[in-house]
């Protein structure tokens, strides 16, 4: 299996889901090489959970990393899960659409584009390009 998946299986090891008992583990690997790992972490009033690749994310994030390379995300259940809705969202703030998410089926592992999981979505070169053109009207 590849190297990425493996991390992310292995990450899903530590997961704290008494609540969903859905454990998830993400791997994601940064422009220098550097792995960092996340699993979800779950919360007796449920809203506030933590996803497992938001937990990834924050990590490489926190420790000065702002270039992904790929993101690995599993499920215990091997069901080819891929990144919810805000999960995609967060990596759309620092990747490109070309940017990679390998999952696993159990049989096979699925690669995704971000653009193919969220196209369209609201960047912050949107922003930036409105504001733009505020500037300009006045
Ligand atoms: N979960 C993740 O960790 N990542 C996702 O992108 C989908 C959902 C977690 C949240 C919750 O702890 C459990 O899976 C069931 O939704
Ligand atoms: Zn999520």
């Amino acid at each position: 299996m590849d190297e990425l998946l493996q991390r992310a299986h292995d990450a899903l090891e530590e997961s704290y889901a008494p609540y969903s008992e859905y454990p998830v583990g993400a791997a994601l690997r940064v422009a220098d090489g550097t792995v960092y790992t996340g699993c979800n972490i779950e919360n007796a009033n449920y809203s506030n959970s933590l996803h497992a690749e938001e937990v990834a994310i924050g990590k490489a994030v926190s420790d000065g990393h702002q270039e992904f390379d790929t993101l690995a995300v599993v499920s215990e259940s091997q069901d080819g899960l891929t990144p919810c809705g805000m999960c995609r969202q967060t990596l759309a703030e620092f990747c490109e659409e070309a940017f990679e998410i390998v999952t696993d089926t159990g049989e096979e592992q699925p690669i995704y584009t971000l653009g193919e999981l969220l196209p369209d979505t609201i960047s912050a070169d949107q922003l930036a390009d409105a504001a733009t053109q505020r500037e300009e009207q006045r």
